[in-house]
């Protein structure tokens, strides 16, 4: 539909994790995560509750830190920049304009209460990218008929639907022109019949070629859009395989036992 929602060709993969390790108050919660994600690739996160999904998307974020092993994005380490030989951890300032590049949609949608719909999407452009206002107010009126809310423009959260509070979300992260979509549980916090909607708009930019990684209970969704399905289980990628493979010939043991549950 639209060429500037396709990342460029790097020949570098999107995401690549390498023993990630990351602990809380001696807590491992992260126990040596293996991952890549090519460019252009939609990778699903399956797992219970407690195994870590959250917080190694967090990590990929750079929301935290990791304790060790290695993650890079879009070939850059995460948290760090190198000169010749040397890593230099990356100031406030620097954090924050990769993590720019990075979009991210929680289960919760944490619109400003106080903006409509078209204000929330257009604010992060002109406050961190210094866009114009005609610009991003342009844009996000863009985005927001994008993800079919053309009709609510100035609608404020509390009067729109969980679904279309998400849309919303959707359209805030998209306005920064991401290379990379992240996604914790979106359609969790939503009743039933709008979860549809959000799905929808997720397998559009899927279709566009977005990179995206997709925390996610829907299972059917997965099947469909992914290019891969990771399950995560007690801080490690137990198996990451096709759809197919994965929902119909899970591998380990851990993978059965969890899917005969969720499906
Ligand atoms: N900031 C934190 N401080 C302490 N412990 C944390 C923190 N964040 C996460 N944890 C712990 O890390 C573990 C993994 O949490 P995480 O939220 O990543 O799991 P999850 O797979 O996303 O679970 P869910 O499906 O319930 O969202 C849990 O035991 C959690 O209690
Ligand atoms: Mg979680």
């Amino acid at each position: 539909m639209n060429e500037h929602f396709t990342a460029p060709a790097l020949d570098v993969p999107a995401i690549t994790a390498r023993q990630v390790l990351k602990s809380f108050k001696g807590q491992e919660v992260l126990r040596g995560v293996d991952m890549t994600v090519e460019q252009g690739e939609v990778a699903c996160l399956i797992g219970p509750s407690g195994s870590g999904k959250s917080t190694f998307l967090r990590c990929v974020n750079h929301l935290e830190k990791i304790d060790g092993g290695a993650l890079y994005v879009d070939g850059e380490m995460v948290g760090y920049r190198r000169v010749g030989n040397r890593l230099h951890e990356l100031k406030d300032a620097e954090v924050s304009a990769r993590r720019a590049r990075i979009g991210m949609v929680f289960q919760r949608f944490n619109l400003f209460g106080h903006m409509t719909a078209l204000q929330n999407v257009a604010e992060a452009p002109m406050q961190v990218k210094g866009e114009s206002r005609e610009m991003a107010f342009e844009r996000a009126r863009e985005l927001l008929v994008r993800v079919g809310l053309g009709h609510r423009l100035e609608a404020y959260p509390s009067q729109l639907s969980g679904g279309q509070q998400q849309r919303v979300a959707i359209a805030r992260a998209l306005a920064m022109k991401p290379r990379l979509m992240l996604f914790d549980e979106p359609t969790s916090a939503l009743d039933p019949e709008l979860v549809g909607e959000v799905l929808d708009v997720m397998r559009d930019l899927a279709s566009e070629g977005m990179t995206m990684l997709i925390v996610t209970h829907e299972m059917h969704f997965a099947r469909e859009v992914a290019s891969k399905v990771a399950f995560m289980d007690q801080g490690a990628i137990v198996e990451c395989t096709s759809p197919a493979q994965l929902f119909e010939q899970p591998r380990h043991p851990r993978t059965r036992e969890f899917l005969s549950k969720v499906i």
